[in-house]
């Protein structure tokens, strides 16, 4: 299997900083995504429009987007559940957005307070809407391996959710991990199946940590499958605050340092990414889980 190129989604600002707790301000906010951008990172995931009382940390994305230096090249995304989402998206200037459902019912009505084909019939103003400005879309499809409140789920059901979105022609899906649980055998179980339902270009992957696991996960999806679109958040900040017990996403530095070791290409600069760890790691008063954030290169 030829390996190809590897086309990574920086969430770090977004997914890290969603549980992070008030205490980190705009400023660190700016300057974390403004570091990112130095890495060579081609998509950021820069904050969220979404309720302010369902996530509070990212109430101030309208300011993050309108403070930060945009490097041409760099898309720069944002999260968006509903209409509103979107306007305020739009507003703000974002280059690209993702609609976000899940593959359990209980975790999504936790999450959006929406069963799943609730969820995706918002979706059928948001997405032509967004098309209409010529913005490219991501859809996430949550808890794709296992739910904090179902526990395993079967690779159908997110093949299912896939069916229900395709005809809204988004750009990509990214499958979550959301509680960081999966394992090397799960990855490939869902693969199976769901590579026969969706151009693998089509996909991307997004693993949370909580098991140390990650990491093999994704060189496993890259090396045996040819996925090679992989959601990572610098310093591995973060976990979602519906799904109890999650950790942060896999850290981008780690990811990029075991690509580069196993002969990928991403593009992206290790220590400019450290360097942006190091910046949040200050603002938050706490070291980063990241493995490299403790190693000089
Ligand atoms: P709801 O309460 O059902 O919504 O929440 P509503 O339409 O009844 O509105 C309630 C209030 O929210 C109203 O304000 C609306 O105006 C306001 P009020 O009249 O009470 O003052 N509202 C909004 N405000 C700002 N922006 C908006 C918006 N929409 C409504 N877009 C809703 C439904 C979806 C809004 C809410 O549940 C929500 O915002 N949820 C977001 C949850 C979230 O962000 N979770 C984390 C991200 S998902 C994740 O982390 C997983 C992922 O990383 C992948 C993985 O790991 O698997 C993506
Ligand atoms: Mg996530």
């Amino acid at each position: 299997m030829s390996r190809p190129r590897l086309r990574l989604v920086e969430v770090g600002p977004r997914d890290g900083l969603q549980t992070a707790g008030a205490a980190v301000s705009t400023d660190a906010k700016v300057a974390f995504v403004d570091a990112l951008s130095l890495s060579g990172l081609r998509e950021i995931e820069t904050g969220a429009f979404v309720s302010p009382k369902a996530v509070p940390e990212m109430a101030d994305s309208a300011q993050v987007f309108s403070r930060i230096k945009r490097k041409p090249g760099v898309l720069y995304s944002a999260l968006v559940p509903n209409d509103k989402g979107l306007d305020a998206a739009l507003a703000a200037g974002a280059d690209k957005i993702a609609i976000f459902t899940a593959a359990s019912e209980t975790f999504n009505k936790k999450n959006i307070n929406a069963s799943i084909a609730e969820s995706i019939d918002r979706f059928k103003t948001v997405v032509p809407a967004a098309q209409s400005k010529k913005l490219p879309v991501r859809a996430y499809v949550s808890t794709a391996f296992y739910c904090p409140y179902e526990g395993k789920i079967k690779p159908e059901a997110v093949v299912a959710v896939i069916k229900t979105l395709e005809s809204m022609s988004v750009d990509e899906y990214s499958i979550g991990d959301t509680i960081g649980r999966a394992s090397p055998d799960d990855v490939r179980r869902l693969l199976d199946v769901l590579l026969k339902a969706v151009p693998v270009e089509n996909i991307f992957l997004h693993f949370h940590d909580t098991y140390g696991m990650a990491v093999a996960n994704a060189l496993t999806a890259w090396t045996e499958y040819g996925v090679s679109g992989f959601d990572a958040s610098t310093g591995g900040v973060g976990g979602c605050p519906y799904a109890p017990g999650a950790s942060g996403n896999v850290a981008m530095e780690d990811l990029v340092f075991a690509f580069h070791a196993s002969g990928g290409d991403t593009g992206v600069d290790v220590r400019a990414l450290q360097a942006a760890a190091r910046g949040l790691s200050s603002a938050l008063g706490r070291p980063l889980p990241s493995r490299l954030g403790k190693i000089a290169l």
